[in-house]
């Protein structure tokens, strides 16, 4: 059932800010992550030395988020591969490396196929973070985290993605907190993770805004999404939600590469899309984004407002709400979702149902 949307997919939009608490609940305390959430053999967190991530699609690009948290806060290396690369090649794994796959459905074979691989090799654990209780990965697993987003039907993945995240960040601070994180330090990330429904909230109401820029794109026949850092890969992210439900072409690069390749494609003709964080890389970022002015592109820039971008000339600026600097890539994922649903409807596209795709890939 839509409820009062068009679109499942819209209402799997506004479904967030309940399905990130459902996330959170019974994971976290007032301080502390909640090691019980990984059952009763948690005790892989105190081993754990190295982590791969194997995922496909939307979910890889969470492990590719999830890989600067866990550098960040663990201090352990961590390696990011989607499973149709992994599954058939050799792999080498160092001694006590967790093997972590990431699945909204549970059953996507090249997934399934890596995870079968993994259980052959010399690992120190295997665990799924999944939306779907009874699906083969779970069952397969040695260990679950499942992500609570209850069913999502639009096949473009929205509240699976950012559930996923969130169990990520809730798994990152777990093992971090093994490696050395101060209790002070987790006790800020904890709040900043109970502050999310609301933040993502905030964000949500910047729908009517994205609506009129969505006008500005439907007849364009390419996108250039740009991120550095944990954005870059939520820059991804964008790009292949616009790709897939309103067909127009899009590619992310990380904004250190503009000049290395994509800026030849800068004109009057190509939106950039920039996720600009608050962070040390904000002076970076902006000198991007005058390299792209100086070439006639046509400039978006979603920021909180302290970044103080939304006064600058040439720049169609869109809001996204100031929070810690960890929970930016969740954040900033909601306006790209609004932006491609808001696209694909002005075209007129499938947007549930977009041509060619399946919801969930059984076979290879
Ligand atoms: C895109 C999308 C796909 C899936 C991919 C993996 O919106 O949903 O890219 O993420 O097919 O599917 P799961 O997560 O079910 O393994």
């Amino acid at each position: 059932d839509k409820g009062e949307f068009r679109h499942y997919m819209m209402k799997e939009i506004y479904e967030q800010p309940n399905v990130i608490s459902a996330c959170l609940e019974g994971r976290i305390s007032d301080s502390k992550v909640l090691t019980s959430c990984f059952g009763a053999e948690s005790d892989f967190l105190k081993k754990v030395e190295n982590i791969h991530i194997v995922a496909c699609g939307t979910s890889y690009h969470a492990g590719m988020v999830a890989k600067y948290w866990i550098e960040e806060l663990a201090g352990l290396p961590c390696s990011v591969e989607v499973a149709s690369e992994y599954r058939y090649r050799k792999v080498a794994v160092p001694k006590n490396t967790l093997f972590l796959t990431l699945s909204q459905s549970g059953e996507t074979a090249d997934t399934l196929a890596a995870l079968r691989m993994a259980k052959e090799l010399n690992y120190l654990t295997t665990l799924a973070i999944c939306n779907v209780p009874s699906s083969t990965l779970v069952r397969e697993s040695a260990l679950t985290l499942l992500t609570n987003a209850g069913a999502e039907i639009g096949v473009a993945s929205t509240k699976a993605f950012t559930t996923q995240l969130t169990a990520l960040l809730i798994t990152s601070v777990a093992i971090a907190v093994e490696n050395g994180l101060s209790a002070e330090k987790e006790k800020t990330l904890v709040q900043a993770m109970r502050s999310l429904p609301a933040c993502v909230n905030e964000a949500l109401q910047q729908d009517g805004h994205i609506k009129q820029i969505a006008d500005k794109f439907a007849n364009k026949h390419n996108a250039l999404f740009l991120g550095r850092g944990a954005m870059f890969p939520i820059a991804l992210e964008g790009s292949l939600k616009l790709k897939e439900i309103s067909y127009i072409h899009a590619e992310a690069y990380p904004a250190g590469e503009l000049k290395h390749g994509p800026l030849a494609l800068v004109d009057e003709d190509m939106p950039i899309i920039t996720l600009v964080p608050h962070n040390g890389m904000l002076d970076k970022i902006k000198s991007n984004l005058q390299e792209v002015a100086a070439r006639g592109g046509e400039l978006y820039v979603f920021a909180d407002r302290e970044t103080d971008l939304h006064n600058e000339e040439n720049i169609t600026f869109s809001e996204v709400p100031k929070v810690e600097a960890i929970l930016e890539p969740i954040v900033h994922t909601i306006p790209l979702q609004l932006l491609s649903y808001h696209v694909a409807v002005v075209k007129g596209t499938d947007v549930d149902q977009p041509r060619n795709l399946a919801k969930s890939v059984t076979v290879e």
